[in-house]
């Protein structure tokens, strides 16, 4: 999988992807992160990406120039999937959405700042909208890590252990499991019995009762799902 990320502060996001998981994903050649300015495609001498708004009002507007030149460079190299864009407006990130991402090839996301971008890009150029919660960011960066974060994780083979995606919270509409490691008695806090008791077939189906009962108590929305 390949991801550009479109950005007027590159700095915000280099250094998420250099570090552990998603760092081993690209030594492995699994996924290409690849973070864009986008000040780098501005025609205007100052290399100005934003403008004031026609309606008036506080905050600047991210002009159409150098967005559609970048995204039509990208697309110069490649065929993209989706061009997404990190906007409150977009849907809801959820693990099925992530899951569904995780099976794209190449993908484009364009982190708005200020005021937002002009609607014209959203109609013309973009093919959906991301929203990572109902609150309001200064930009889309954070967004943009959280959703490339937890995409990446699921592309076969990024994870050491392939089969622990699988048992992540959500992945069945189901929280994951309370996990222990030693000590199993520590200073009186005791590990439950039944995970020391070696038997794979009762682990699992307490495992699996822990994860329904956490589900139900702590977020039985997902139940009704
Ligand atoms: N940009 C600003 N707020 C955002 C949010 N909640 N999700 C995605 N992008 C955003």
């Amino acid at each position: 999988m390949r991801i550009d990320i479109l950005t007027v502060v590159p700095e915000l996001l280099e250094s998420s992807f250099k570090h552990s998981i998603l760092k081993r994903g690209q030594d492995k050649g699994l996924v290409e992160i690849v973070v864009h300015n986008i000040r780098d495609f501005s025609e205007d001498k100052h290399r100005k990406t934003d403008d004031y708004a026609f309606s008036g009002g506080a905050g600047m507007v991210m002009t159409i120039q150098p967005i559609e030149s970048a995204i039509n460079f990208l697309k110069s190299q490649r065929e993209y999937d989706e061009v997404i864009y990190t906007s409150p407006d977009g849907i809801q990130l959820d693990q099925k959405l992530a899951n569904n991402l995780s099976l794209l090839n190449n993908v484009i996301l364009l982190c708005g700042h200020y005021k937002g971008i002009d609607q014209r890009i959203r109609e013309h150029l973009i093919t959906m909208e991301i929203s990572i919660g109902d609150y309001v960011l200064t930009g889309g960066e954070l967004a943009a890590a959280v959703i490339v974060d937890c995409v990446v994780r699921l592309i076969p083979g990024v994870l050491s252990d392939e089969t622990s995606a699988l048992t992540d919270s959500f992945q069945d509409n189901l929280l994951s499991p309370p996990v222990y490691t030693r000590p199993a008695d520590y200073k009186g806090w005791k590990v439950p019995e039944i995970l020391l008791s070696g038997n794979d077939r009762k682990i699992t189906e307490y495992q699996e009762q822990q994860a329904y009962e956490r589900t139900k108590r702590l977020r039985p929305d997902l139940l009704n799902d």
